[in-house]
């Protein structure tokens, strides 16, 4: 791993126009970052990718796009009004406030968790056991402030990471409103219209990509952790006896997308969550984790939900929610199986491992190995001499008919050594260079990006073995 890659892929993005500050003209808006021409083409290559993946390379998945804004009951009856929490500390010293995770290592954290802190705890919810044991910590423990040092906190409190705002004109709670904190609910309330409209069999699942919203206490390393952000996310309905294997199935499946699209197997890992460590609403889900340069951290986690969605919403809304079974003639509820994951946190993992710097003739030479479904750009046609008008207007000839294809560019604004790097930076996989002899024998010369190999190929060839190098990958 180079050494400070994060500040690197941070420089390259901002440079290079993935991915700059957010309101950056007005000294930027802390945590927000705007994806610019070749980030919004890798982001959209990495959903395509899941989608191609999850809904049309299978025969149980459809796909949804349900709104943002939902009924504010859908969000009492999934748990996040009451549990949807972080439970924070103010440092008395520097007035920051932090989440537990980041006040305790997780060794003490299970050794508070286990301690009997006395009193009829029976009736608290595990959130107010959260707070009572936290607030013990930080009198026995006393931990340091990440930010100022300082040993001083005020009580623990309960922190809701929902954003909220009032619909239309009125501003009482009859008008209040969520920004949704997963696409999930989008789904689970759709499942009765799926069922009358696609008649699916058990088991099949929904997918769906859209933005979330948390109000998250302590966002940071760059798109890793912010308030608004893209999930990509898969409920999967199965029956209950089903789920243990299914959940098995899909930990594989997902695992193995990101290796088929080139993230080194030695940066990920799969990690079962303790007990402890639940989402109010899972059974068990395990997390795939990517060797970010600040640790091992979650890229996406597959839960098995039960049928504790369903159930509260069947509940909530007095709809009857249950899975006519035409062979056996059972109704039931179906169990959900949720692979979750966040397309920011995705776009940066692919980005951080592509990152590579090789010696080339006593230069470094900065080259994202991105694998090729989702390079930004598939092809750049570079000129060798721009001074020559008919090398310029065959070069020009060529980027006009690959782009009804492929996704070429044409540049002419500096000399080749530095044409090539520039592609090599963005990850760019074939340069194509028209020179004086292309006028006379028709052939271009096409550069392959990590090796750096260099091939003659006719003209009339071009679009076609280009064509089959990007696509039998
Ligand atoms: N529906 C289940 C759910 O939302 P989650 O673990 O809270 O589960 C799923 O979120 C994924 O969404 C995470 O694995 C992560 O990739 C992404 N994600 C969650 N919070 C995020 C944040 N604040 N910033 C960026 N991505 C986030």
């Amino acid at each position: 791993m180079p050494e400070n890659l994060m500040e690197k892929i941070v420089s390259l993005c901002k440079r290079r126009g993935f991915i700059f500050q957010g309101s950056d003209i007005y000294g930027g808006l802390a945590n927000t970052w705007d994806y610019g021409p070749f980030g919004v083409e890798l982001k959209n290559n990495v959903k395509r990718a899941w989608w191609k993946a999850v809904v049309y390379e299978r025969n149980d998945m459809f796909g949804m796009d349900a709104a943002i804004l939902m009924h504010p009951k859908v969000w009492e009856a999934s748990g996040h009004v009451s549990s949807f929490a972080d439970i924070v500390a103010e440092c008395k010293g520097c007035h920051k406030r932090f989440r537990i995770e980041e006040l305790f290592s997780q060794e003490v954290i299970n050794q508070l968790n286990k301690k009997d802190i006395g009193g009829d705890t029976s009736a608290f919810t595990s959130l107010d056991k959260a707070i009572v044991v936290f607030n013990y910590g930080l009198r026995t423990e006393r931990p340091k402030c990440p930010e100022c040092k300082a040993q001083d906190f005020s009580q623990a409190a309960e922190f809701n990471l929902m954003f909220n705002t009032n619909q239309g004109l009125t501003k009482d709670d009859k008008s209040l409103i969520y920004l949704r904190p997963e696409t999930a609910q989008g789904m689970f309330v759709n499942f009765l219209n799926i069922l009358d409209s696609r008649h699916p069999k058990l088991p099949f699942g929904l997918a769906q990509i859209g933005k979330a919203f948390r109000n998250e206490v302590t966002p940071g390393n760059f798109t890793f952790r912010t308030r608004e952000f893209e999930q990509m996310e898969i409920e999967y309905f199965v029956k209950p006896d089903d789920a243990d294997k299914k959940l098995e199935d899909w930990i594989n499946e997902r695992f193995s997308w990101y290796i088929n699209l080139g993230i080194s197997a030695e940066n990920l890992r799969k990690r079962p969550h303790g007990k402890d460590e639940l989402a109010h609403y899972a059974k068990a889900c395990t997390d795939i984790e990517y060797n970010f340069p600040f640790g091992w951290s979650e890229l996406e986690g597959i839960a098995n939900r039960t049928d504790f969605d369903l159930k509260q919403h069947a509940k909530a809304s007095n709809k009857d929610l249950q899975f006519f079974d035409d062979a056996t003639k059972e109704r039931f509820l179906p169990y959900i199986i949720e692979p979750s994951g966040g397309v920011d946190r995705s776009v940066l993992a692919f980005l951080v491992d592509a990152y590579h710097e090789e010696q080339v003739r006593e230069e470094t030479r900065v080259v994202l190995k991105l694998h090729k479904d989702l390079a930004p750009i598939k092809v750049a046609v570079l000129p060798l001499l721009k001074k020559k008008t008919e090398i310029v207007e065959l070069a020009k000839k060529i980027t006009q008919d690959l782009k009804k294809s492929i996704v070429t560019v044409y540049d002419d604004t500096a000399a080749i050594g530095k044409l090539y790097r520039r592609q090599d930076e963005v990850g760019t996989p074939f340069c194509v260079t028209i020179d004086v002899q292309s006028l006379d024998d028709k052939q271009v010369t096409v550069r392959e990006r990590d090796s750096m190999a260099q091939e003659r190929i006719s003209i009339d060839r071009l679009k076609e073995y280009l064509n089959n190098k990007l696509t039998n990958i």
